[in-house]
């Protein structure tokens, strides 16, 4: 006969609402709490199957695929509708009328700064773009074909060493110290690493200039006293940067969170994103999408490549597809209208020939369409980012430069949250039993590596 229902063991939710489970093991039933369309994986707990060695029921998600790790107040997505809001401002009004500086201080505050707000925050940006001496010494170490996502990343892990006092990251002024800095120099960085590789000097942070002129003085100004910027590459760097300044619990910002979660230091903490935007997966497929423009060559190979890619034996459709937005990517779209803009001056190449040839196909074919995928941001900013002269290796540099807002404002939320911890997930062991050591090596090797060891010792 079955076993009589247990009690629920767990209090239910406030509105009532909760998950009744019946475990098949035990025939034992457990209610527990829905909050917010989520269960707790922690409820989960409760239910065992009464074996000494049991420890629980736990919830099994390789790469998250439907878990919420935090609460967010920052940025909201709704993947079907392709809506991106950041504190609840749509994109597309933020691209077309705000500032790159008011952005970040937006998803940094929650609020629009007010005037004084802003001019103090541009003041601070503009007074800290300078970096330490010694750290140009660092870059110069590099080799002259070195990534500059892999300068990037040692570079704002090497500030920690600069600035030690950001270790006390509970103290709000060494928090906003930082964040200022990081807003600051990593534009100075990234120009600094790309002079590095084209062998040219460094050029130092103009104060007149605003954010985005200046960056693109530091990268491209030659002997010209005073650099003007195009007003057109300007304005679309300004517009791209706002498009990357957060999207949510993606895979670097939640590196950056599960980093930070250590209570390291920000400049670590933000390295680890900047690693994690380097994978091709992630904001590296600007940079692939380039690389396979140049594969394919010419406008009349795309239906061959098109094949391949459905076939499964090519390479992706890079630039294509998105883990959140299975209608459309709101960025996608400013960006190419954006784009747009920008070839009416530059014109249009061989390149974004083959680009728009890709996008026409397969927005009718049915393997893309049956699978959602769709252009993502990445598809189209690569080709930007290319009529503006940037190296193909560059772009996910600018991507960087973009997200640091969403990415710091992301590390503070964590970290004043009082239900997170240090990020720890848990496994299904799927490894051998116990069993008793017996060595595989040769006796002399072991002879060897005692005698090491016993040097070591002494
Ligand atoms: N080309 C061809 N097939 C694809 C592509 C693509 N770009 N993306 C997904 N698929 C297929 C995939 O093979 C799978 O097919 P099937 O069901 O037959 O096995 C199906 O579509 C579902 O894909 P998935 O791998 O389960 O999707 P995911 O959510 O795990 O991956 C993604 C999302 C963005 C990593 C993936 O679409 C991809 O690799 N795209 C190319 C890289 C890219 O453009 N990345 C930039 C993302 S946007 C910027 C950012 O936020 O970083």
């Amino acid at each position: 006969m079955a076993e009589a229902p247990a009690k629920p063991k767990t209090a239910p939710a406030t509105s009532g609402a909760a998950l009744e489970i019946t475990d098949s093991r035990t025939t034992k039933t457990y209610s527990v709490p829905i909050t917010d369309g989520a269960i707790r994986a922690n409820d989960l707990k409760q239910i065992n199957t009464g074996a000494a060695d049991d420890p629980g029921l736990m919830s099994y998600d390789p790469a998250f695929l439907n878990t919420a790790a935090c609460r967010s107040a920052i940025t909201y997505i709704d993947g079907d509708k392709g809506i991106l809001r950041y504190r609840g401002y749509p994109i597309e009004q933020l691209a077309e009328n705000a500032t790159f500086l008011e952005v970040a201080w937006l998803l940094r505050h929650g609020e629009l700064p007010n005037q004084g707000e802003y001019d103090q925050f541009v003041h601070d940006i503009t007074y800290h773009t300078y970096v330490h001496e010694n750290m140009r010494k660092f870059l110069e170490g590099f080799r002259y074909d070195a990534h500059p996502m892999a300068m990037l990343n040692s570079t704002v892990a090497g500030l920690a060493s600069f600035y030690p006092s950001s270790r006390n990251i509970f103290d709000p002024e060494e928090r906003n110290i930082s964040i200022i800095r990081l807003l600051a120099k990593v534009p100075t960085i990234a120009a600094f690493c790309y002079r590095h590789v084209k062998g040219l000097p460094f050029i130092y942070p103009d104060n007149d200039l605003s954010y985005v002129e200046n960056f693109l003085s530091m990268v491209a100004r030659m002997s010209e006293s005073k650099y003007k910027a195009n007003p057109i590459f300007t304005r679309a760097l300004e517009v791209l940067f706002i498009l990357h300044a957060d999207h949510e619990q993606n895979c670097s910002t939640s590196a950056v969170r599960a980093v930070g979660s250590s209570h390291v230091d920000p400049f670590s903490a933000i390295s680890a994103g900047i690693a994690a935007l380097f994978g091709p997966l992630h904001g590296g497929a600007n940079e692939q999408v380039l690389r396979m423009v140049g594969d394919i060559g010419d406008v009349k190979n795309v239906p061959k490549f098109i094949e391949e890619v459905k076939s499964g034996k090519g390479q992706k459709l890079m630039g294509f597809g998105h883990r959140v937005y299975k209608s459309y990517d709101p960025r996608a779209k400013i960006v190419k209208n954006l784009a747009d803009e920008v070839f009416k001056v530059v014109g249009v190449d061989k390149d974004l020939e083959i680009a728009l040839e890709l996008e026409r196909i397969a927005l009718q074919d049915d393997y893309f369409v049956s699978r959602k995928l769709y252009p993502n941001v990445d598809f189209y900013t690569g080709l930007i980012y290319r009529s503006m002269s940037f190296p193909t290796d560059f772009f996910t540099v600018l991507f960087a430069i973009g997200r640091m807002p969403g990415w710091l404002a992301q590390w503070e939320e964590m970290l004043l949250d009082k239900e997170q911890k240090i990020a720890r997930p848990r496994q299904i062991y799927t490894g051998p039993a116990e069993r008793p050591y017996k060595s595989a090596l040769s006796a002399p090797s072991r002879g060897k590596s005692t005698k090491q060891k016993d040097a070591l010792r002494q």
